[in-house]
């Protein structure tokens, strides 16, 4: 039996030594019979579901798992039973353990107990760890009577809370307090009770919602204990802050402020003092200004952290003083100016993060020259970098490089091909030119993460080329790669995304490509001129989300596909046949599904129930036939309905009604017919575009239609509607109101959290008719704002109430019969630049004020009774 003596010495921190002797004593100490049948009965009160406790019942408690006692007198001085999953009551027979030192309980489940206050009158214990236990309620103020106590970690237990601290300043031994997501939200007074702590090295209150500091507690503190660690991140301070914080700069060697969301001004120059600082972490405030010169002598800085900030300025040349420094990380700021020369005197940094700022400049050769040997990471991405890629030769340690969204021109030197230990290589999105050969690539057997999209880059690889990694994720978007399927990529048997659309591919996709036996997750071949068919795709891909295939050529009809897609981009191919297959993508994943511009045909499916996250269906411009099926109106989520130019009959389904979130419905170009449904009004407040033009609607515009309040864009032309126009429109709020309403989704604030990896988003595009053409608007078509009802058999006056629709900038009521006077005050819809009122039978004077329209390009007012000067 070995037996060990504990020594323990206090430093600037707690170490703990221990000496370790080994001899033979036989078993001259035992447990006492008392104790064990104290252990017994705290055993009997706990719930052991895994028989972490299956050793308590044999003589010698002492012996017994995670039991320690004393080798001089056999009483337990110390319980560790952490990670046990133990469920239960705690026994007040722990209080028979006279000498219990030590108690561990911590990753148990005592299932939202309190913790019990008698674990207050345990006479000698100095460690009572009780994190991650999953105890609730009240912190127990008799815990200030644990005099002796030098650590006590409570962290983890989320809905834990303490009204005060008052009672932590009785504590005078304590060295160590993990307070971490414990509700301190109502302990205003926080900073005053640890004052009181003379001995505490290690303070963690992160996640605490700790108050900010009121102005009493400013009052001048003589703290004098020896903190080594403070965590304060995760809260709710402010600036105030700071005043307690500098009265202890010269001890603190851990501090970490983030996520303060309250905490803005300027950073304080005092920082600069903090000289024994190691670890600083102030990042994802809201810190403004610039980052003071004053840091260049915290000399032992190793971490360093004023990330996703709102600093300004350039970075202080006094940073490359920090000789220490091993990680600095000052992206998603607004930095500006070029990276200072001092940083190549930093000969330990490992990680470097700059990304999303704006700094600007070329990258030197010599960049981070005395870190050649130590850097592991670079993130320069979203950036004004300019000049060339720098030759990173001889950075051996050189794990990722994110040079992307920058403006970097010239060609990639092979050089970084010898980064042998590289695994993210992204330069996507910059100027890059010239000719990418086994050569750039030829060591990097560790790469899994590829991205040179978006340059001018050709890439020109043997046939039989093998590449020496296998990749999780490549983007060659834009790359010159084809004329032929990339052959190279048989060989990669582990890959999660592929992206590969518009790099001139014109072939077929190969069949050993669909064998491929990888999960793909992201699989992008759009804009090519890939031909052939597609196999049925249940079984080639795993676990696909996104599939975007779109303007290619190719045919024959829609596979058979995997049941879990979530975005199915075929649009612009030549797809034919019906659409009967798509039924099985039947998990409810799907989330965008774009069958445009195809030759499909056939009924619509009826399967819509299981498509509950559908947002966007776009099968226009097909040749589908028979009624909108009622099936319809389960798709509950979805915002964009595009079926225009089809061969689409009957009613609408009232059905649709359910589906709320429409804002953009267009069904042009269709043989629809019936009335326009009133319900459409009461029941689509989202309702910003649209489009019946060329149907077969008939009857009357309901009242209720007036209800569209978000409508900007209203297109009931080319029908065969009656009646008159009504005058309530003027609640078409949207058009009497500047705004820029846009039909943007991003997919990524989605509620499809799954989909977060894929940085896509869709504008909706609509075809307007502007000026008797057709055009199509993506990203102005939030400006427009039209209503167009010409060529029906319209009748009665132009209600005036039309003119208060002040941003209207297209009006078409032509081939109608409206008669009676134009409205004088037409002259007040200022954006109108289209008006068209030809082919009625209008009469009287044309109004004057349609001469202060200055916007006015289009005015057609022929085939009418009209007298008077054409302004
Ligand atoms: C008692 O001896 C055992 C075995 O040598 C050792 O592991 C343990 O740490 C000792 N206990 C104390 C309290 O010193
Ligand atoms: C905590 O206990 C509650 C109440 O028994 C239980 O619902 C919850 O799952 C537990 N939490 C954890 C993380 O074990
Ligand atoms: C803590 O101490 C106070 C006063 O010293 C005493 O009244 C109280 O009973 C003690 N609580 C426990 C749990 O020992
Ligand atoms: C790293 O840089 C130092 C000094 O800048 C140089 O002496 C050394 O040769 C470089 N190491 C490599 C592998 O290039
Ligand atoms: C790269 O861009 C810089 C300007 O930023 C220009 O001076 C230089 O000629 C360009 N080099 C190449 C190879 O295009
Ligand atoms: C692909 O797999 C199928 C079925 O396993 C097999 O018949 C075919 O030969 C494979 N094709 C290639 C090119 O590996
Ligand atoms: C597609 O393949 C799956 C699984 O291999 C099979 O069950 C299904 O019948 C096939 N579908 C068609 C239309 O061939
Ligand atoms: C138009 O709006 C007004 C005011 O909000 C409201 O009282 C009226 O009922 C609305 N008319 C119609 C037909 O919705
Ligand atoms: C309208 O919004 C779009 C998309 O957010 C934007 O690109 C465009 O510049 C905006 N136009 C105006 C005039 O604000
Ligand atoms: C318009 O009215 C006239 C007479 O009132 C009628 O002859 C004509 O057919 C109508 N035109 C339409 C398109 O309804």
């Amino acid at each position: 039996m070995a037996v060990c003596f504990f020594e323990r010495l206090l430093f600037s921190c707690l170490v703990l030594v221990v000496v370790c002797a080994k001899a033979e004593l036989g078993n001259t100490v035992g447990c006492i019979e008392r104790e064990r049948e104290a252990l017994l009965r705290f055993k009997h009160g706990l719930v052991d579901d895994y028989g972490i406790l299956s050793s308590w019942d044999t003589r010698d408690c002492c012996q017994w798992k995670g039991v320690q006692c004393s080798n001089h007198t056999g009483q337990v001085v110390g319980l560790y039973l952490q990670e046990g999953s133990l469920r239960g009551e705690i026994s007040p027979s722990l209080l028979e353990l006279e000498l219990l030192t030590h108690l561990d309980l911590s990753f148990n489940d005592f299932e939202g107990s309190s913790i019990p206050p008698f674990l207050a009158s345990l006479p000698k214990i100095q460690y009572l760890i009780l994190s991650d236990a999953n105890f609730t309620g009240r912190l127990p103020s008799q815990f200030g009577n644990l005099s002796n106590l030098l650590s006590l970690d409570l962290s983890g237990n989320y809905h834990l809370h303490s009204g005060n601290l008052e009672w932590l300043s009785h504590l005078s031994s304590l060295r160590h307090l993990d307070l971490n997501s414990v509700n301190l939200s109502k302990a205003i007074h926080w900073s005053q009770a640890i004052n009181k702590l003379p001995s505490l090295i290690h303070l963690n209150l992160r996640h605490c919602s700790l108050p900010p500091l009121t102005t009493p507690s400013l009052s001048p503190v003589n703290f004098s204990a020896p903190l080594a660690f403070l965590d304060l991140s995760w809260n709710d301070l402010t600036s105030s802050i700071y005043s307690w914080l500098f009265n202890f700069p010269t001890t603190l060697i851990h501090f970490d402020l983030s996520l303060n969301a309250d905490l803005n001004g300027s950073i304080p120059e005092a920082f600069g003092n903090m000289s024994s600082l190691e670890y600083l972490d102030i990042s994802q405030n809201q810190l403004q200004g610039s980052i003071p010169d004053a840091f260049g002598n915290m000399s032992s800085l190793t971490y360093f952290d004023l990330s996703s900030n709102q600093l300004q300025g350039s970075i202080p040349d006094t940073v490359g003083n920090m000789a220490s420094l091993e990680e600095l990380y000052l992206h998603d700021n607004k930095l500006e100016g070029e990276i200072p020369k001092s940083l190549s005197n930093l000969c330990h940094l490992q990680k470097l993060a700059l990304q999303s700022n704006n700094l600007s400049g070329q990258l030197p050769q010599d960049l981070l020259a005395c870190a050649n040997d130590t850097l592991e990471i670079l993130y320069l991405s979203y950036n004004q970098f300019t000049g060339s890629v720098p030759d990173l030769i001889g950075f051996s340690s050189l794990r990722v490089l994110y040079l992307g969204y920058n403006q970097l021109n010239g060609t990639l030197p092979t050089s970084i091909g010898h980064l042998t230990k590289l695994q993210w290589l992204d330069i996507g999105s910059n100027s890059l030119q010239g000719v990418i050969s086994e050569a750039h690539l030829f060591h990097l057997s560790d790469l899994h993460t590829l991205d040179l999209s978006s340059n001018s880059l050709t890439f020109n690889m043997s046939l039989e080329w093998v590449p020496p990694f296998q990749l999780f994720s490549l983007a060659l978007t834009s790359c010159q790669l084809g004329p032929h399927f990339p052959s190279w990529l048989r060989t990669q048997k582990q890959l999660k995304d592929l992206d590969i659309s518009n790099s001139n591919i014109s072939d077929v996709i190969p069949n050993w490509f669909w064998n491929l036996t990888s999960p793909i997750y992201t699989f992008n071949i759009s804009n090519n001129q890939i031909i052939g068919n597609l196999p049925n795709l249940t079984s080639k891909f795993d676990q696909p989300l996104y599939i975007d295939m779109s303007s290619n050529y190719l045919e024959g009809s829609i596979p058979q596909l995997p049941s879990d897609l979530a975005l199915l981009d075929l649009s612009n191919n030549k797809f034919s046949g019906s659409i009967s297959l798509l039924c099985t993508v039947s998990k409810s994943y799907l989330v965008y599904l774009d069958l445009s511009n195809n030759l499909l045909s056939g009924v619509l499916p009826h399967c819509q129930k299981q498509w509950k996250s559908l947002t966007v269906l776009n099968l226009e411009n097909n040749q589908f036939y028979g009624k909108i099926p009622k099936s319809f109106g389960s798709m509950q989520s979805i915002q964009t309905l595009h079926l225009r130019n089809n061969n689409l009959i009957g009613e609408l389904p009232s059905s649709l009604k359910k589906c709320k979130c429409l804002s953009f419905i267009d069904l042009a170009k269709n043989g629809l017919s019936g009335k326009i449904p009133p319900w459409i009004g009461g029941n689509l407040p989202n309702l910003m575009v649209l489009n019946l033009r060329s149907n077969n609607f008939s009857g009357s515009i309901s009242l209720e239609l007036c209800q569209l309040k978000k409508i900007q864009i209203l297109d009931l032309s080319s029908n065969n509607i009656l009646g008159s126009i009504p005058r309530c429109l003027s609640n078409f709020t949207a058009m009497t109101k500047k705004g820029n309403l846009t039909i943007a989704y991003n997919y990524d604030s989605l509620h499809n959290s799954f989909l977060s990896d894929a940085p896509w988003s869709y504008v909706d595009s609509e075809l307007v008719k502007w000026k008797g053409r057709e055009f199509e608007y993506k990203n102005t078509l939030g400006l427009v704002k039209s209503i167009d009802l010409s060529s029906n058999k319209i009748t009665g006056e132009i209600p005036k109430e039309v003119t208060d629709l002040l941003e209207l900038v297209s009006l078409n009521f032509s081939r109608n019969n409206l008669t009676g006077l134009i409205p004088t005050t037409i002259g007040q819809l200022k954006s109108l630049d289209v008006l068209d009122l030809s082919q009625n039978q209008l009469i009287g004077e044309i109004p004057s004020g349609l001469s202060e329209i200055d916007r006015l390009s289009t005015l057609d007012l022929s085939y009418n009774n009209l007298s008077g000067k054409i302004p």
